[in-house]
């Protein structure tokens, strides 16, 4: 870690114990996401927007060290979790959504010897159903006849918004025979070896099911639920059944790469600095399903070393709801507590803007107080509305968090759909804010609302000139808005940010630049040919 302390950063006056932290040098460019780069979290089980592993590892190394503790408290699949883990920190995965919790905690478990007894059990299971399920697959009468027998979960209702009424009406009489004989098959194993076939038969089930959609001009096998493309139970126009026990079994071989590869990991532990690190899943890797905004009350205040942590962005998906499919027939109770404090806008609670705005609020103060001083936090945010952006910013800064750097990372798009779609007006890059909680914080930090006060048109028309006036000859609109957030913010002017996709892009064509919609980035004529990816969002001098 001494490489990225810089000589000209040293801080005076303050006690050894809390200097090397502070000295950090902050990431300030965009890391390549490497999706596909670890197979322990591509292709294992999908989810909503789960982060490039190979960024959160970066991210993890750069600002802890090995040893510390690491949080993520709204933590999906447990990216930040495992690879801290992996890392040899302590991790705390936190997610409201035991499906998600579930996945997290099987693929970080390093419980098992080896993957062989789980090899061997997939071959019980295979014994036991693989017969039945090919004769369903040829007779649906068969299926329908067997439905009577087999043990399924309750028949619940779905979200107001779905195509379908009913759990079962998502399913074919084929697919839901199936996906029952093999959870049968399943349920006769115990322990770590029966969740990790469960994580394949869950990650089957995203797919054998009727909002299937398969992916245009590829195998019919690729593709996936409407709920991660359009974030509800819509059924698919022209259904596509899958068959059943090969896509159960292309969902194992991933789960057990997965496990082979955490496994090696844990065998072979040695660390360039001599010694081996403990990677021990009892010991290092904790897994709570608690609110964020009150993890105060499972995880003492000042313990925690880093946070690197990705909230729901406002009202795009509901966790809770799109994850019915799974925690239901997995038999994982969501309390009515847990629907309730979900930080997002909308879904089954019709939660406001206003809930979702405080709960984040309450998130982001609780994380400060679980840091230890003279530490960091990350954020990963993205969103148009700057509301949002505020209260992640404000917080930040009233728990004395101060920002230092501020990096759009494209290319981890989660709209790159709909982006095609709408091309210049959709945002979809995200930032990650990084703060640095300092050793001593100030009592009294007031809030300055200067430039707000002014007439907004000019204060924004001067930020965009501003932000545009820089070396960037080839922008992203996300790296441009994300500039212009950083740059409002600074000015305590942030409201002044309030205009619709159409006149972010007008205010880009009235200065001349203009969008191609096949590199998807905004140039302008008579610059030089030379592209820069992004804009450098952080001026090194300034902050
Ligand atoms: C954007 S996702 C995180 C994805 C994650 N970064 C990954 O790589 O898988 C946000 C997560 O926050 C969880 N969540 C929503 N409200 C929460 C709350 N109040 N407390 C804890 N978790 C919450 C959701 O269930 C969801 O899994």
């Amino acid at each position: 870690m001494r490489a990225l302390i810089s000589k000209a950063m040293e801080p005076p006056n303050l006690s050894p114990k809390f200097t090397i932290r502070a000295c950090i040098e902050p990431i300030l460019e965009a890391i390549p996401a490497a999706r596909q780069e670890f197979v322990r979290h591509y292709g294992v089980h999908p989810y909503f927007t789960r982060r490039p592993a190979n960024v959160v590892r970066a991210y993890i190394e750069r600002y802890s060290q090995e040893g510390d503790l690491v949080l993520d408290p709204f933590g999906g699949t447990g990216v930040t979790a495992i690879e801290a883990f992996l890392l040899g920190r302590s991790a705390i995965q936190n997610d409201l959504n035991p499906f998600a919790n579930f996945i997290a905690r099987n693929i970080a478990d390093t419980t098992l010897p080896s993957t062989a007894p789980l090899r061997q059990a997939f071959e019980r299971v295979e014994q036991n159903c693989s017969k039945a399920i090919h004769e369903i697959e040829k007779d649906e009468i068969i299926a329908k006849e067997l439905l009577k027998k087999l043990p399924l979960p309750e028949n619940i209702r779905l979200p107001r918004n779905s195509d379908a009424d009913f759990y079962y009406d998502m399913f074919t009489p084929r697919q839901l025979a199936g996906l029952a004989l093999i959870k049968q098959a399943i349920d006769r194993e115990t322990g770590v070896i029966r969740d990790l076939l469960l994580l394949a038969w869950s990650a089957s089930v995203a797919k054998l099911n009727k909002t299937f959609l398969s992916a245009k001009g590829r195998a019919e096998s690729r593709g996936g639920s409407s709920i991660f493309s359009i974030y509800r139970y819509k059924l698919a126009a022209q259904s596509v059944e899958l068959p059943i026990w090969e896509t159960f079994l292309g969902r194992f071989v991933n789960v057990l790469a997965a496990k082979e590869e955490v496994l090696r990991l844990r065998d072979y532990r040695e660390r360039p600095s001599g010694g081996s690190l403990n990677l021990d899943s009892k010991t290092n890797s904790r897994v709570l399903a608690h609110d964020a905004a009150t993890l105060d009350q499972v995880i003492k205040p000042g313990s925690v070393d880093y946070i690197f942590t990705d909230p729901p962005y406002g009202a795009f998906i509901s966790y809770l709801d799109l994850s019915i499919l799974w925690n239901h027939w997995l038999g994982f109770p969501i309390a009515d507590e847990a629907r309730e404090q979900e930080t997002i806008v909308g879904g089954e609670r019709e939660h406001t803007e206003e809930h979702y705005k405080q709960s984040l609020a309450r998130s982001i103060k609780t994380s400060f107080r679980l840091l230890k001083p003279d530490r960091w936090v990350s954020i990963v945010f993205q969103h148009w509305d700057t509301r949002y952006f505020a209260t992640i910013l404000e917080t930040a800064y009233d728990c004395g968090g101060e920002l230092k750097a501020a990096i759009t990372q494209t290319g981890d798009v989660i709209w790159s759909m709909h982006k095609k779609k709408n091309s210049a007006s959709v945002l979809a890059g995200e930032m990650i804010l990084t703060f640095y909680k300092p050793a001593k914080i100030p009592k009294t930090r007031k809030l300055e609302k200067t430039s707000a006060d002014g007439d907004a048109a000019v204060i924004l028309s001067e930020v965009f000139d501003a932000c545009l006036n820089n070396e960037a000859t080839s922008f992203t609109s996300e790296a441009l808005f994300n500039r212009l957030v950083i740059e409002l913010w600074r000015r305590r002017a942030l409201s002044c940010l309030n205009l619709d996709r159409e006149e972010f892009a007008k205010q880009l064509e009235r200065r001349g630049w203009s969008y191609n919609t096949r590199t998807h980035s905004w140039s302008k004529a008579g610059y030089p040919k030379k592209a820069f990816a992004e804009m450098m969002l952080f001026d090194r001098e300034r902050d």
